[in-house]
């Protein structure tokens, strides 16, 4: 059987999730045990946006619209774009897929930060392109040692800003140096995950500084501020070329009438939008707050979650807040030894993690 598979599918590890919900309450026989490990939305969607669900349950017997008309056309106005700059993707990770699945070949080279999100290295693992590593430089995406690393077998550069795990952000200007620097044949794809959650004043160009660039991808997600992770939508933003590469190797109906319309539904929705942007920014204090008391070093964040530095194996604190009902995200298999990435919760969940955490760490 082995004589089947390819070499390079041998080499991947499945994606291991944070632990859910359910499966907490079912091992530890545990109640009201919360999740801070994904960095969803903890209040969920706007009610508006459920309500459209709802109201198009009746057509989930046909199939989708192939081309997302409307919510391609939705976009296309809010960005100032044509509608055919813009792939419409199941998350945003089927498109990290997709460029891996249109650009990388055998031997190309794919740049990425380290630590990065978990999904970059296994498109340059598929592809048989090599993965080439920049460390960060103190939780930050060195962007200048990225175009340094550029070599003749670069095809892609992948930039999560802001990062994950680490939830920092690199600036426009910044980001419009490394983007001077990087020639017209490598592709530069910046993951916006998070970009909505930036208070940075440096923040807000990305799409004016890219889009006339050829060689430049946004990627954009509903996961995320418009708590739309169960429906899976995102989309890239691209000149029609690399737009094109997309549509060409994407599934025809990779992506459902209920995220379809959920995602125009969201993208009305400011009041939400503004609502958990209040509470993201007073969470993220209230956790660098604790984290200063108990003599933990909390990574400055810009997006919905804080990567805290215990200075110490973090095993057993994520076991005794799991204990506690409540579930953070280890950081050793993303790469960082010693760190917890906490996601920002509701106000009552944020106490709840900075009173366990507390206990956890009393000595
Ligand atoms: C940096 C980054 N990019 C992409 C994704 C994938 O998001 P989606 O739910 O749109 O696939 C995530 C999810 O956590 C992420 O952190």
């Amino acid at each position: 059987m082995r004589g089947i598979v390819k070499p390079q599918v041998m080499c991947l590890r499945p994606y291991s999730p944070g632990m859910p919900v359910a499966e907490l309450e079912r091992l530890h026989g545990i109640k009201n045990a919360i999740k801070l490990a994904s960095n969803e939305n903890p209040f969920g969607p706007a009610p508006a946006v459920v309500e459209a669900i709802r109201a198009a349950v009746p057509d989930i017997g046909f199939y989708p619209d192939g081309a997302a008309h409307d919510l391609r056309h939705a976009l296309a106005a809010r960005h100032g774009v044509s509608p055919d700059q813009l792939c419409i993707g199941n998350g945003s990770d089927e498109l990290i897929q997709l460029l891996g699945i249109a650009c990388l070949d055998a031997g190309d080279e794919l740049v990425i930060g380290d630590p990065t999100f978990a999904r970059y290295e296994p498109q340059a693992t598929l592809n048989r392109a090599v993965a080439v590593k920049v460390p960060l430089r103190d939780y930050v995406h060195d962007v200048d040692a990225m175009a340094d690393a550029v070599t003749p077998r670069s095809k892609m550069i992948i930039v999560a800003n802001p990062a994950n795990p680490a939830g920092t952000y690199v600036g426009d200007a910044a980001i419009e140096r490394f983007l001077d620097r990087v020639p017209e044949s490598v592709l530069v794809v910046l993951d916006e995950a998070y970009y909505e959650f930036v208070d940075d004043p440096d923040h807000g160009r990305s799409e004016a500084l890219c889009l006339v660039r050829p060689n430049v991808v946004i990627l954009r997600t509903f996961s995320k501020i418009h708590a739309l992770a169960a429906l899976r939508i995102g989309y890239s933003l691209a000149n029609r070329t690399v737009t094109d590469w997309l549509e060409k190797v994407r599934e025809p109906f990779n992506t459902g009438t209920l995220a379809h319309v959920a995602a125009r539904k969201a993208l009305q929705d400011e009041t939400h939008v503004r609502r958990t942007l209040e509470a993201n920014r007073a969470g993220r204090i209230v956790y660098a707050e604790a984290c200063a008391r108990l003599g933990v070093k909390a990574v400055p964040s810009q997006a919905n979650f804080v990567l805290m530095d215990l200075g110490r194996p973090e095993q057993p604190v994520y076991q005794a807040l799991l204990q506690k009902g409540v579930i953070v995200r280890a950081c050793t298999p993303l790469g960082l030894p010693n760190h917890i990435r906490v996601t920002v919760g509701t106000p009552e969940q944020c106490e709840r993690f900075v009173t366990a955490f507390a206990e956890v760490l009393a000595p």
